[in-house]
């Protein structure tokens, strides 16, 4: 069942073109961006002033980088949030507030407490998850569903991808809802995301960079990652798989926190990878970057850099350069993680790890 590959977690990788094409696919009808189950009515969405996204490990990073989208798409501010924080501290919850829960399997102990305490605080709920009829989409007002397949492999790769389309698409409803957006603005979004798998499908022919540097790097103790914008939540993931599947001491930060403390982790070999933002979509930011990556040059980091195809820049300044189609930067994401994805399971096949079986690691956390 594993068809021919070595790991289901494989499998899963090359399945992430059709898992973001099913999760899109019969959620645009007739113009409108439809929910799977909609228990609020649209009055009550055009209330929304305040949107929480609330979730755990990689599906928290699916929210920061729907932060990004639903803020720029309708106007209203968006926090995320930890689910295992959101409920232990105050946080300001009324009617008009919609909490969006992200779970692959829809049980996760934390992300289900998180959507109880915000229902008792009269807030709406939307849930996105991977898994019909799961116990968060049962308690939720509304639920969109990433259409992802099960997912065997504890470390989350298609689902993640998934959520972002759906998240993606939480964004333009509301923005439909509220008004922000015309309808052919929508169906341009949606035209957008709807192009996004055919670009996964060409990060996924071109590996043989990531494969490289996997075998470089496997042997070192730590490694970093830097992003910006949306390419932040890209570099929190590749650690975050990293640790899981590799069990290396890994890290992302915001490439502009550098100097506020991080930088002084650099020394000589050290391997940083860094998320480049496109030197078209975002000039300033993708100046920036190829600031700070001179800079941790300059104190002797080995520079891995994913970027989109012709920066001339990154290729300059990377040792390694792995390049992504250029796609539109709220969707970098789907093409800049993939990568990161590979470079986790490559070198933790060479460290020799089951890669489907992280130790200390569940599929899904039921206990808080
Ligand atoms: C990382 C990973 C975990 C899950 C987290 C939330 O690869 O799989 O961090 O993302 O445990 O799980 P769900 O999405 O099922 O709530």
């Amino acid at each position: 069942e594993k068809g021919g590959y070595d790991y289901f977690m494989l499998k899963e990788i090359d399945e992430q073109p059709g898992a973001v094409a099913d999760t899109l696919r019969g959620h645009l009808l007739n113009g409108q961006i439809v929910l799977d189950e909609q228990r609020l009515d649209a009055q009550e969405l055009r209330d929304v002033d305040k949107v929480f996204v609330v979730a755990c490990g990689s599906s928290f990073h699916a929210g920061l980088i729907g932060k990004q989208a639903i803020e720029h798409w309708t106007r209203v501010p968006v926090e995320v949030e930890l689910a295992s924080e959101f409920r232990y501290r105050d946080p300001v919850l009324d009617r008009q507030t919609l909490v969006v829960a992200i779970s692959q399997s829809g049980e996760t102990a934390d992300t289900l407490e998180a959507v109880r305490y915000a229902r008792t605080q009269r807030a709406k709920v939307l849930a996105i998850c991977n898994t019909n009829g799961a116990q968060i989409p049962r308690e939720s007002d509304a639920v969109l569903y990433t259409h992802a397949g099960p997912e065997i492999g504890v470390a989350s790769t298609k689902a993640f991808l998934a959520q972002i389309a759906a998240v993606e698409l939480v964004g333009l409803a509301l923005a439909q809802a509220r008004g922000t957006k015309y309808v052919d603005e929508i169906q341009r979004e949606f035209d957008a995301l709807a192009a996004i798998p055919d670009q996964i499908a060409r990060v996924l022919e071109q590996l043989d960079a990531v494969r490289a540097v996997a075998r470089e790097i496997a042997t070192s103790k730590a490694v970093l990652f830097l992003g910006r914008h949306v390419g932040y939540p890209v570099a929190l993931e590749g650690a975050l798989k990293l640790k899981e599947l590799a069990y290396m001491h890994a890290e992302g930060f915001p490439a502009g926190e550098l100097k506020h403390g991080p930088i002084a982790l650099i020394e000589d070999g050290l391997p940083v990878v860094v998320i480049m933002p496109s030197p078209i979509g975002r000039p300033v930011l993708h100046q920036k970057m190829g600031s700070n990556i001179a800079e941790i040059k300059a104190r002797g980091a080995r520079t891995i850099v994913i970027a989109e195809e012709g920066d001339l820049v990154a290729r300059s300044h990377a040792d390694y350069l792995i390049e992504v189609p250029a796609v539109p930067t709220l969707l970098t994401p789907f093409v800049t993680t993939v990568p990161l994805q590979v470079l986790a399971a490559e070198i933790a096949q060479a460290r020799g790890y089951d890669v489907d079986k992280p130790r200390n690691l569940a599929k899904s956390v039921t206990v808080e």
